[in-house]
């Protein structure tokens, strides 16, 4: 899936110099896996595009729900600053309500990207939500808490290589 997503992004994005900006800290393995993919695509295509990567950090949850305040840690972000042609991937791990994009969307706006492209390794199924939608999906998944490839649940569970649902009283264990 993820070979597939960077030949999608490099089929619209590949003719500019692209700047990959991984929002931390469970896009951390997408992005890496996602971004081997893309340079591969690079080096072997008629023309390679300069890409270079920046790192956002965001804290948006605590236990399995969302903590009022979104906090976006690193927002210098100086490979964005003064760039008159900037091309922007957003590297991210789940998108539920889609708040955490949107409030990281609208502090990239005032770097005024010329163009901006969100790329989610998966997209909740959720109930009663309006539906943000990213420009990329990896995966849709159930309505479910899920941990695992960089994931976490309040810290825990990043380092395991699968993804996968939490029980119930693995929240309690560890909450
Ligand atoms: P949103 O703002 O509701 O779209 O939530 C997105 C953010 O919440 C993600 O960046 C994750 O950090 C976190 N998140 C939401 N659902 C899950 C989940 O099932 N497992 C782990 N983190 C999640
Ligand atoms: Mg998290």
């Amino acid at each position: 899936r993820t070979e597939r997503l960077a030949r999608d992004i490099m089929q619209d994005m590949g003719s500019h110099h692209i700047v990959a900006l991984c929002v931390l800290k469970g896009g951390y393995k997408f992005f890496a896996d996602l971004l081997d993919h893309i340079k591969a695509l690079n080096q072997n295509g008629d023309k390679s595009v300069p890409i270079t990567v920046d790192f956002v950090r965001i804290k948006s949850y605590c236990n399995d729900s969302l903590t009022e305040k979104i906090n976006v840690v690193g927002e210098e972000l100086c490979t964005l600053n003064g760039k008159d042609n900037l091309f922007l991937s957003l590297f991210q791990d789940i998108i539920e309500t889609g708040r955490t994009m949107e409030a990281l969307l609208s502090k990239l706006k005032e770097n005024e990207p010329k163009m901006v492209k969100v790329v989610s390794l998966l997209v909740k199924r959720t109930h009663g939500n309006p539906g943000y939608r990213p420009d990329y999906i990896g995966f849709e998944i159930p309505d479910k808490f899920v941990v695992g490839y960089a994931l976490d649940y309040n810290e825990y569970f990043r380092d395991l290589n699968h993804i996968c649902i939490l029980k119930e009283k693995a929240k309690e264990k560890y909450k």
